[in-house]
């Protein structure tokens, strides 16, 4: 039972490269996805690239007949929780589906893990939760602000529904991660980010850019107050974010957690800003982008990074790749999607 873990998501662009990693570290995994923001073609990767097909069952965690079925068929002491929307202006224009789909889901898994005595529950949380922080780098006890979108109110309400029921329950543990900006891809080009329509984030616009799809990058501000004028984020390679969420698995599984709730920041610690992005980019693919200076994007905070220390103490864990790999495996994504 240990050494099974369910994965809500688990074809989603970080679900599908944790599975990967999680099969690779010797776990069974069980993945339920409903197929809303992710494609049967990421399974396909996971078994290219593992030489395993993990278990799938198309389910919405959200209903939670079909998801009791899945408790009841599989023994598995571990679920990690990615199914979720995560669109920002999204979220804005239709808060229901957002509090419907991302607190309703959890608050299912988490009951049915209630009901079923299940013990490790680890929730993809998002630095988001910091908002605009006073003092930089942020540590996992740097204040959270208020939520400036629904979809940032979901990660902060269930990070405190997680605290709430493993407080309310013995048997319970839980780690929320707290993932700064995840970008690349998986270095074989077989599993990656598939966004759908534009996208919101930087480097999928960009390699879309690169690609042609997209005529010119808009780069949101460039009279902030850093060193270029553009903002600064830390840009978490997704193979270390998912070797993160191993190594937390594992903890729970080993009952070496100090806390039954803990929170992690997962990031790379580096303050990284748009214009070296994309030099980064331009460098690492011995190509030239497209891009104009536009005014700023509402909502975006000037610089956010991660103080890692927890993580790299506590879960032995830090980011290991280079920013230009990351950026040279985000390409190759790319160029294989448009193949
Ligand atoms: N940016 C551009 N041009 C673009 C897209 C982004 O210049 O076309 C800039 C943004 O202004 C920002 C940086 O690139 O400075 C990163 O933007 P992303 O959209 O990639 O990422 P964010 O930091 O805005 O988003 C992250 C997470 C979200 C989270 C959000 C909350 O991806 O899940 O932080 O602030 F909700």
């Amino acid at each position: 039972m240990n050494n099974r873990v369910l994965v809500t998501g688990g074809a989603g662009y970080i679900g599908s490269h944790t599975t990967v990693e999680l099969i690779n570290a010797g776990y069974e995994v069980i993945v339920v996805d409903n197929l809303s923001n992710s494609d049967r073609s990421s399974l396909e990767g996971i078994r290219k690239i593992t030489g395993v097909e993990p278990k799938f069952i198309e389910a919405d965690c959200c209903d939670k007949e079909a998801m009791r079925k899945v408790f009841q068929e599989h023994e598995f002491n571990s679920v990690i929780h990615f199914a979720a929307y995560k669109a920002v202006g999204e979220s804005v224009a239709e808060p229901a589906k957002y509090y419907r789909n991302n607190i309703l889901s959890f608050v299912t898994i988490l009951e049915l893990m209630t009901e079923f005595g299940r013990k490790n529950v680890l929730f993809s949380s998002s630095a988001t939760v910091y908002g605009d922080a006073d003092v930089l780098p942020v540590t996992e006890h740097t204040p959270r602000k208020p939520a400036t979108s629904p979809y940032g109110n979901t990660k902060q309400m269930a990070e405190d529904i997680l605290r709430d029921m493993v407080a309310a329950n013995q048997n319970l543990a839980g780690i929320a991660l707290r993932y700064f900006n995840p970008i690349g891809a998986h270095p074989s080009a077989l599993i990656g980010e598939l966004p759908r329509g534009v996208p919101n984030n930087l480097v999928p616009y960009i390699t879309q850019t690169a690609a042609g799809i997209r005529e010119c990058l808009s780069i949101f501000g460039d009279d902030y107050d850093t060193p270029d004028g553009s903002c600064l984020r830390d840009y978490i390679d997704v193979v270390d974010l998912a070797r993160a969420h191993v190594v937390a698995v594992e903890r729970m599984v080993s009952g070496g957690s100090k806390q039954r709730y803990e929170i992690f920041n997962i990031g790379t610690g580096r303050p990284v800003s748009v214009f070296e992005l994309v030099r980064g980019f331009e460098q690492a693919n011995d190509l030239k982008l497209n891009y104009k200076v536009a005014p700023r994007r509402a909502g975006d905070v000037t610089a956010v990074w991660a103080d890692t220390t927890l993580a790299n103490q506590e879960l032995g864990w830090r980011a290991e790749r280079e920013l230009l790999d990351t950026l040279r495996a985000a390409w190759e994504w790319e160029k294989h999607v448009r193949q």
